[in-house]
């Protein structure tokens, strides 16, 4: 039967060129469909002469058979290309090298205040802290600085809108930490109120402060540490101990000169203004101030509960930021501040 072996290998060259599942679907459908060519071949069984039709039935359904297992495995073929095309498409390259996630690190000005915690903590002093938003009156009434007093306009201060764009006098940005000193001393007396006397104070207030103010050296949000120490018997001598001492561990130096230069703060007195000198470096041989302090005036014992009469104590109010530029020779005080990690990452 020469014209059913043509018939399946025309079959197979159709399927072979048939290059996606509906044009192959199509082909069998011209052999195996309703009107394909072998079901006619079949329906045409019935007109043979009887003693033909064994024969040419069975050849018919080898044909068939062949024409289907074709049939099938173009199928898979086709499966497996397009199988093939999909996962080239969704290939994963494993040896690209990943893109990493960043190692966040401190912030170098966090760095230097916990440099300063620790060390602080090393000769007794606890951690406290207050209120960004502060009251007039622990940012300065309490602080010996009645309204109207010159000294108010030392500070330049951001005072919150209240409701209808008003200015509200008595909320502000605190302007400096030293509202905490009344805060701790306060909760201090509270604490050990049944004692007759009260064991001595020693704590630091490490936190951001606010001023209208913004070029190089200064910027509007900045940090300080404020340092308290009261007692029956503090005097000004453990104040430059204190504090020379910290320097010189804070820099890891001894090549350091600490100076006190008389100043006023309505908070303390005698006051004075903290520099220093570093002996060698680019720096050396020039003042840098770094911190302002006094002995605790008596109206802010009194102010934070604390008796005057039995009570002395010193504090100061440095300033990190400045601190951490001399540790890592920066210049400009709103690098730290900025957010640009190709200067923060600098520091890791
Ligand atoms: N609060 C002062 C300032 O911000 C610094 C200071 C603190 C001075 C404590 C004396 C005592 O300038």
């Amino acid at each position: 039967m020469d014209n059913l072996d043509q018939l399946v290998a025309s079959a197979m060259a159709d399927f072979a060129t048939a290059s996606e599942p509906a044009k192959l679907e199509d082909a069998k459908a011209r052999y195996l469909g309703k009107d394909g060519s072998l079901t006619a071949l079949l329906k045409g069984l019935g007109k043979l002469p009887a003693e033909d039709r064994k024969a040419a039935g069975a050849a018919i359904n080898v044909a068939k058979e062949q024409v289907e297992s074709a049939l099938s495995a173009r199928r898979e073929a086709l499966r497996n290309a397009q199988l093939e095309v999909q996962l080239a498409a969704e290939a994963l390259d494993v040896t690209l090298p990943g893109r990493g996630r960043g190692r966040g690190t401190l912030h170098p000005v966090m760095r230097s205040l916990d440099r300063i915690e620790q060390l602080f903590r090393s000769i007794g002093f606890d951690v406290a802290d207050g209120p960004e938003i502060e009251s007039d009156w622990h940012n300065f009434t309490a602080l010996n600085t009645p309204e109207n007093h010159p000294a108010r306009s030392m500070h330049d201060t951001f005072y919150l809108q209240g409701v209808g764009g008003k200015v509200q006098e008595d909320v502000l940005l605190r302007t400096h930490t030293s509202p905490v000193q009344i805060r701790t001393m306060l909760a201090h007396v509270e604490r050990y109120k049944h004692l007759e006397t009260l064991p001595e104070l020693r704590v630091i207030c490490p936190g951001r402060v606010y001023r209208v103010d913004s070029d190089a050296t200064h910027s509007p949000m900045f940090h300080q540490v404020e340092g308290l120490w009261i007692g029956e018997q503090v005097s000004f001598a453990d104040l430059k101990g204190v504090v020379a001492d910290f320097l010189r561990s804070f820099f890891e130096s001894n090549d350091l000169n600490v100076r006190f230069r008389p100043s006023f703060f309505p908070f303390t007195e005698p006051s004075a203004e903290i520099d220093v000198a570093f002996m060698s470096g680019a720096l050396e041989g020039r003042w840098l101030e770094i911190a302002g302090c006094g002995m605790v005036h008596p109206n802010v014992l009194r102010s934070g509960g604390f008796d005057p009469e039995k009570y002395v104590g010193f504090a100061f109010g440095m300033g990190p930021d400045r601190l951490t530029m001399l540790r890592y020779g920066v210049n400009d005080l709103r690098l730290f501040f900025e957010g640009d990690l190709r200067f923060l990452s600098q520091f890791h």
